[in-house]
């Protein structure tokens, strides 16, 4: 199981990139598939019979999403591919990207083709510059090819595809400010309701997807919904990328199926071949920067003693209080020596540098929190500290516009409620904090 590729599949061939070689291998089919046998929503069925949950870490069904758009007559559609990837620890759309371009575009013009867009948009993280690039030259190879512009492979459907790079910003990942910065505005989250699939881009219904959702499409249109959903286990279906970093014997980025163990990503030989230099397994964020840590002895099992899959559901077991989240797939693995605090700290600067000012409790608090975590970490914290910081944390979180507050607010929470010896280590013996790391927990502080 695990070793099933419906995204990387071929990309080792010489010359994958281009359309003529991507081509012979077997690509573009999903567009003439539904061009020339099947509806819109014939399209947007197998999506939704497929179970395919959005990779851009929040895991709602795609094709109960596309399912919302609105269709006001005369009003324009548009899908929106979300390639900002900004999140510490996710790099898998990235590299999709660059290995395969033309698996994302072949996905847009299926995806808005099922939409009823006319004309669509990849918005690409800014620092992303050589990416946007690679996807400009498949794009012109498509239109060249007759499947972008007017009247594709004589269907009568017209499509335009843009690539725009991104406003160097986190926060323009989120759908609505990513929105807002495509409108050529600073990327503020916009309040919703409305959602994007009544009032979008320019007012229009909008879809926004992640990369891999998209990507995801070709292969379900080709092969039908149904052999997606076999795929996986429970409401987790088909295969997900993982990008793999930190303290691992072989990082890099892993297509899975949906369901394999935890234990068998981390140690198997397929994929991260254990801890790195023989060191012991401290903790895993399995999910980016902005999911619940957890500790090694919640890492490969559940506090109910079931292994831990790498799944939407199993890796959510328990809740917060025991679990995480699978998010966007960013599986970030710490070793023995790693420091909890300073980790927290630096996740809690990035989240502090970030956030976009617009909601006080977000601006103030992530702000708090990094000072907080900074004092803590250089020895100059008190008891007080751990407690101010779940106090801010609570302020945070459900009181902001957009989810950033809560992806600020969460690694704190679960660092302190998984490690608060190692917080309060820093504070009864900052001079060996300074220099030495605390290990591993013996004694797990939550019920297992
Ligand atoms: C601060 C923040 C940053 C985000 N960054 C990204 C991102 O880089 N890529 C992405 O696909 N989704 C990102 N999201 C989630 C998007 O808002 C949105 O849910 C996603 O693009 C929807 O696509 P999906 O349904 O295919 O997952 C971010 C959310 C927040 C709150």
């Amino acid at each position: 199981m695990g070793n099933r590729k419906l995204l990387l599949e071929n990309i080792h061939i010489e010359g994958f990139d281009t359309f003529d070689v991507y081509r012979k291998n077997g690509g573009y089919r999903s567009v003439e598939k539904a061009l020339k046998s099947m509806t819109p929503d014939e399209v947007v069925e197998e999506v939704k019979k497929s179970g395919l949950r959005g990779r851009g870490g929040a895991g709602f069904p795609t094709g109960m999403k596309w399912s919302f758009l609105a269709k006001p007559e005369g009003v324009p559609r548009h899908l929106v591919c979300n390639a900002d990837e900004s999140e510490p620890g996710t790099f898998k759309d990235r590299y999709l990207m660059e290995k395969n371009p033309h698996l994302l575009i072949e996905g847009m013009i299926t995806s808005s083709y099922a939409l009823g867009a006319n004309l669509s948009f990849i918005y690409i993280r800014g620092e992303f510059m050589y990416i946007l690039h690679i996807l400009e030259k498949a794009i012109a190879e498509a239109y060249a090819n007759g499947f972008l512009g007017k009247n594709i492979l004589g269907s009568g459907y017209d499509l335009d595809l843009q690539v725009a790079p991104g406003g160097g910003a986190y926060i323009c990942g989120e759908e609505t400010a990513l929105l807002e910065s495509l409108e050529g505005k600073r990327g503020n989250p916009r309040m919703k309701p409305p959602f994007p699939a009544v009032k979008g881009l320019w007012g229009c219904p909008t879809v926004v997807n992640n990369v891999e959702s998209i990507a995801a499409v070709v292969p379900i249109v080709n092969e039908g919904g149904d052999a997606y959903a076999q795929i996986g286990i429970g409401r987790s279906t088909g295969t997900k990328l993982i990008s793999a970093s930190g303290n691992i014997v072989r990082p890099g980025v892993y297509e899975i199926d949906m369901g394999m163990t935890v234990e068998e990503f981390i140690y198997g030989d397929d994929y991260c071949r254990g801890v790195a230099n023989g060191k012991k397994l401290k903790a895993c964020v399995p999910g980016g920067s902005s999911v619940p840590i957890l500790p090694h002895f919640l890492v490969t099992k559940t506090a109910t003693g079931e292994d831990r899959l790498m799944s939407y559901e199993s890796l959510a077991d328990g809740g917060f209080a025991t679990g995480s989240m699978l998010g966007s797939g960013g599986f970030i693995v710490f070793d023995e020596d790693q420091c909890i605090v300073r980790n927290t700290w630096n996740f809690a600067r990035f989240y502090s540098h970030e956030s976009c000012g617009q909601c006080s409790p977000c601006r103030e608090g992530t702000g708090w929190m990094e000072k907080v975590l900074h004092r803590l970490e250089t020895g100059h914290g008190n008891m007080r500290d751990i407690e101010l910081l779940e106090e801010i944390n609570k302020k945070i979180e459900g009181n902001t516009i957009c989810p950033l507050g809560d992806a600020a607010a969460w690694p704190v929470a679960a660092a302190i409620r998984h490690f608060r010896d190692e917080f309060e280590w820093h504070v009864n013996e900052p001079q060996q904090a300074q220099t030495k790391n605390y290990g591993l927990i013996t004694q797990p502080s939550v019920a297992v």
